[in-house]
């Protein structure tokens, strides 16, 4: 049961299917484009989507917008430091601005850089940089009815066998991404964080945890990892978190807020000088970093909220019964559910679609035309050139929609699934030029419907 109340009332509505139809036609099909007030149930993302609670609100009143020295900014160094460990904050406006504040000061041509997987920006950051992104998840990840309790851990085998090709030298920074976005949201236990921490030890990397959804991963680990199982949330995520030189953050998840982000470092050396220096040219100064005062005052409060029992309990469990519902009503789902969204199996939904033909982005189409809801692809579309399976993500804003939402998009997904078989694939007709960025601009459109290369003649 939701462990709050809403008083603050956001109106959303279902536009008529004539009107959704158009909406995506215009869009380019490609959700990214849709105006807000178009969608009905919003799954796009969980980051920045969610509701801030009454102590956040009160919070925001009193933030400190000093340039230098703010008084929230100190509140949200010892939130970091009691909730997450990290004694130094170097703060930027979301994950991605501290993603260049610290890749930019760790990777240069020619470098390797481990992840059990890398979200889209993570890889895009550390591809600018001149280095090379390679995943390194368990070979379970990609068995989407293995019912085993870690499947985003990271496989230090994989990254072993590259090390010896390419030389330790060359691998400055190891990352884990808790929990494991590009790999359904599936969690990475305390031993894999303490393999992986040895790992980058031994090859004299730096050891980065992606801690935006580190609240979730925790509650994971409670009721998967029988070491943790009196532990709190909170005791966890230290725990976890505290065999990591450095963190980056997008407070836009666990944070509970709707825009902010920092590099959390273990020690004032180098590293932190860098960062600091890079943080004030890119994102601000080191005490604001792109944020007001009042955005660091509510992430203070939100921190501290995300490891709150009742809070994380409530927000796993949500995830967990929409993946149940939409699985009894026979939508192919990746099992288990992750903490922050359900992944649709689209090849599985609409297997006569081609894989080059992007069946992940059909299906998110159809979402939308069916019932106004609005996912995203991360299949092939939005990672070119892998081979990983076309999932679609239907992520859950934190303390947002309720169990009638639920419901409605688990019927409209198994709609989709019923008449799956008139859906037809797509094609790109437009991309940006950096591939790790595609699916956020690029425009499709839908083959059955696509123009003969001559036209005819008279
Ligand atoms: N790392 C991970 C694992 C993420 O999931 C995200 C964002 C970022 C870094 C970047 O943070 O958005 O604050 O700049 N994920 C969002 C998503 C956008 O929809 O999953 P950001």
């Amino acid at each position: 049961m939701r462990s709050y109340k809403a008083t603050m009332v956001d109106p959303i509505r279902l536009l008529p299917r004539e009107d959704r139809e158009a909406a995506l036609r215009d869009a380019g099909f490609n959700v990214f484009n849709l105006d807000s007030a178009d969608v009905f149930v919003d799954l796009l993302t969980d980051s920045g989507t969610g509701t801030m609670s009454n102590a956040q609100w009160a919070a925001m009143f009193r933030g400190d917008e000093a340039y230098a020295g703010s008084e929230s900014f100190h509140e949200l160094e010892a939130a970091v430091r009691d909730v997450m460990g990290f004694e130094h904050v170097v703060p930027a406006h979301q994950g991605r601005g501290a993603e260049n504040v610290l890749y930019g000061s760790l990777v240069s041509e020619g470098d390797v850089v481990f992840n059990n997987a890398h979200f889209d920006t993570t890889r895009a950051h550390i591809a600018a940089n001149g280095g090379d992104p390679v995943d390194c998840p368990v070979p379970e990840a990609t068995d989407m009815d293995s019912d085993a309790p870690f499947k985003g851990n990271f496989d230090v085998e994989t990254a072993r066998e590259v090390v010896d090709d390419v030389g330790a030298e060359n691998v400055p920074v190891v990352v884990l991404t808790i929990t494991n976005n590009s790999m359904a949201g599936q969690p990475v236990s305390v031993a894999n964080t303490r393999e992986v921490a040895a790992f980058a030890d031994e090859v004299d990397a730096t050891f980065v945890i992606d801690a935006c959804r580190f609240a979730e991963n925790a509650h994971f680990v409670q009721r998967r990892e029988p070491e943790f199982a009196d532990a709190s949330v909170a005791a966890i995520a230290r725990e976890q978190l505290s065999y990591a030189d450095a963190c980056v953050m997008s407070g836009k998840k666990d944070g509970l807020v709707n825009v902010g982000g920092f590099v959390g470092l273990a020690d004032r050396g180098d590293l932190y000088e860098q960062c600091r220096q890079r943080g004030i040219l890119f994102e601000g100064f080191s005490t604001y970093g792109g944020m007001s005062g009042r955005d660091l005052a509510a992430f203070a409060v939100g921190l501290r909220e995300a490891v709150d029992p009742p809070y994380v309990e409530e927000r796993v469990a949500q995830v967990q019964a929409l993946c149940e519902a939409l699985d009894d009503r026979g939508v192919p789902v990746y099992q288990p559910a992750g903490g922050h969204a359900v992944y649709v199996n689209a090849n599985e939904a609409l297997p006569h679609i081609p894989r080059d033909q992007y069946p992940g982005q059909a299906f998110v189409c159809e979402l939308y035309r069916e019932g106004g809801v609005r996912a995203v692809e991360l299949g092939r579309f939005a990672f070119p050139g892998t081979d990983r399976a076309d999932l679609v993500r239907l992520a859950v804003p934190r303390r947002t929609y309720g169990p009638d939402h639920m419901e409605h998009v688990a019927d409209t997904a198994a709609a989709v699934c019923e008449r799956g078989e008139e859906v037809s694939g797509y094609e790109v007709v437009s991309e940006p030029s950096m591939p790790e960025l595609r699916h956020f601009s690029a425009e499709l459109r839908p083959l059955d419907e696509a123009t003969p290369k001559s036209p005819p003649s008279q």
